[in-house]
């Protein structure tokens, strides 16, 4: 008998143990990570890669013309040292308000985003008269620069549990009594209408979907329509069919296969030759015990394989489940005092319709309340950035580390009041990120 619920109890331990965690790959040799055969991913990344033209509904109003113009340091996928224009202003009521964007001398207003694009596809031979390149106007005192970031390895970001994300704030701020409490955004997942994720991609959270996010920036970045938008930000000069990029015959839109390339992405891969050095891995353990690993938090776990993500659009796949990864972020909104005061743009990020939709835990306070904060950068590959926080200005690893108050005030504190050679341990070790 006794026995008998020995063995009972073994196995409700080893059930609810479940399969132990595995390292997610690395790496920047283009290969999938498991998720898609090599051939699948080279197809998806020719996609992201891809160069469009006017007539595939480039424009009116873009950035650039392909993923990849942006994203491919050191390979498809990574960074860039792109940086797109973002302004506002403050209104009377002390909130953050969208710029009004006067184009084609002033008969049309470009309104509901903080973006400014920084190329128009006309005047051309078509539309000689047609003047729409955008302007930062006079009264939008906030402006700020964003720079583009990595992609490498963000699926496994996608397949962290929102219950993850919300266990770690609450047990960041217990554990510092309240100095550093990272904030937890719920955004609305644009393929699943009325359904929000915790945001844990761009600079301000503002999407927790790469379905989404690929949605977004082929829009905003590209002028390119989609299922998910379908809405150009401005008709004028305007000339391929809506949306510009429908379904392929596979059923699967140019979104999806952005999507699928950067899911099977693998994780950016340490330097291997500086990680091992006696200095970097002094710097590692200063990194822990002067607090930066509060908010650039090393390891991370995924859901999972089969759980639902995305509002149930998304199911974990096995080679994204239960993955261990080193990203070195909370993925949480903080004020470090770099904030640039601009809330995010609800019709630039989820579409024109954004309101006509109620969404679960959705609150625009929240939103208001994090127009300051900045989400911790992961420094996973920050080794391939040399135009460093969200708007790009600090050149070198110190600099960015001196630019730290606020929530991080103490912790930079910390940082110099080390000695020199201890100083240069921590950024020995976050080279070789
Ligand atoms: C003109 C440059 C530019 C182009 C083109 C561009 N991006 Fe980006 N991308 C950025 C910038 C800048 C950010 C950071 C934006 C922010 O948060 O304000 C970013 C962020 C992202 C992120 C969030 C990454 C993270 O870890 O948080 C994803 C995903 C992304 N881009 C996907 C794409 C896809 C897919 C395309 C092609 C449809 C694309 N981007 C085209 C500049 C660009
Ligand atoms: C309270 C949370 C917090 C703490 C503590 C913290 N950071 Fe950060 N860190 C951030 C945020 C938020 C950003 C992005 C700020 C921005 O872009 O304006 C950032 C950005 C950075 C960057 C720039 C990365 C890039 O891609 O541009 C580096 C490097 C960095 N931190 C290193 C450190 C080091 C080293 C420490 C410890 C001395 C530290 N941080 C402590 C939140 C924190």
């Amino acid at each position: 008998m006794k026995l008998l619920l020995a063995v009972a109890l073994l196995t409700v331990a080893l059930a609810s143990a479940g399969p132990q965690n595995s390292e997610a790959p690395t790496g920047f040799d283009n290969k999938s990570n498991g998720l898609v055969d090599d051939m699948t991913h080279q197809a998806d990344q020719d996609k992201f890669d891809e160069t469009e033209g006017v007539s595939d509904g480039l424009g009116p109003l873009y950035n650039a013309q392909s993923c990849r113009e942006c994203h491919q340091n050191p390979t498809s996928g990574g960074t860039s040292q792109m940086t797109e224009l973002r302004v506002g202003h403050q209104g009377p009521d002390h909130h953050f308000h969208n710029p009004d964007i006067s184009i084609a001398h002033g008969t049309e207003i470009v309104s509901g985003r903080t973006l400014v694009n920084d190329r128009a596809i006309c005047p051309n031979g078509a539309f000689a008269g047609t003047e729409i390149q955008e302007h930062v106007p006079e009264t939008e005192s906030i402006r700020t620069t964003r720079v583009a970031l990595g992609l490498l390895g963000d699926g496994f970001v996608e397949a962290v549990a929102d219950q993850t994300f919300i266990e770690l704030a609450r047990k960041q701020c217990k554990g510092t009594h309240r100095k550093i409490c990272g904030q937890v955004l719920y955004v609305p997942i644009v393929e699943a209408p009325g359904e929000t994720g915790v945001g844990r991609f761009g600079w301000k959270d503002q999407h927790a979907s790469l379905v989404s996010f690929s949605g977004d920036a082929y829009l905003n970045e590209m002028g390119i329509t989609t299922r998910l938008f379908p809405d150009e930000v401005t008709k004028l000069c305007n000339t391929a069919a809506e949306p510009n990029d429908p379904p392929g015959p596979d059923g699967l839109d140019d979104i999806d296969h952005f999507a699928r390339f950067i899911r099977a992405s693998k994780a950016p891969a340490r330097d291997s030759q500086l990680a091992q050095t006696s200095k970097a891995e002094r710097g590692s353990e200063l990194f822990n015990k002067i607090g930066c690993a509060t908010c650039h938090v090393r390891t991370l776990t995924t859901a999972p394989a089969g759980t639902k993500a995305n509002g149930g659009t998304f199911t974990i796949p096995e080679a994204l489940g239960r993955k261990t990864f080193y990203p070195f972020s909370d993925f949480l909104l903080h004020n470090i005092g770099t904030g640039d005061g601009i809330a995010v743009p609800m019709q630039e990020h989820y579409g024109r319709n954004m309101y006509q939709i109620t969404w679960k835990n959705f609150s625009l306070d929240d939103f208001q309340a994090a127009q300051d904060k900045i989400r911790t950068a992961p420094l996973w590959g920050v080794r391939f950035r040399n135009r460093l926080m969200h708007d790009g200005t600090s050149s070198t690893l110190r600099d960015a580390v001196l630019r730290h108050s606020g929530e991080a005030g103490d912790v930079n504190h910390r940082f110099q009041r080390l000695s020199q050679s201890d100083q240069e341990a921590i950024l020995e070790f976050l080279s070789s990120l």
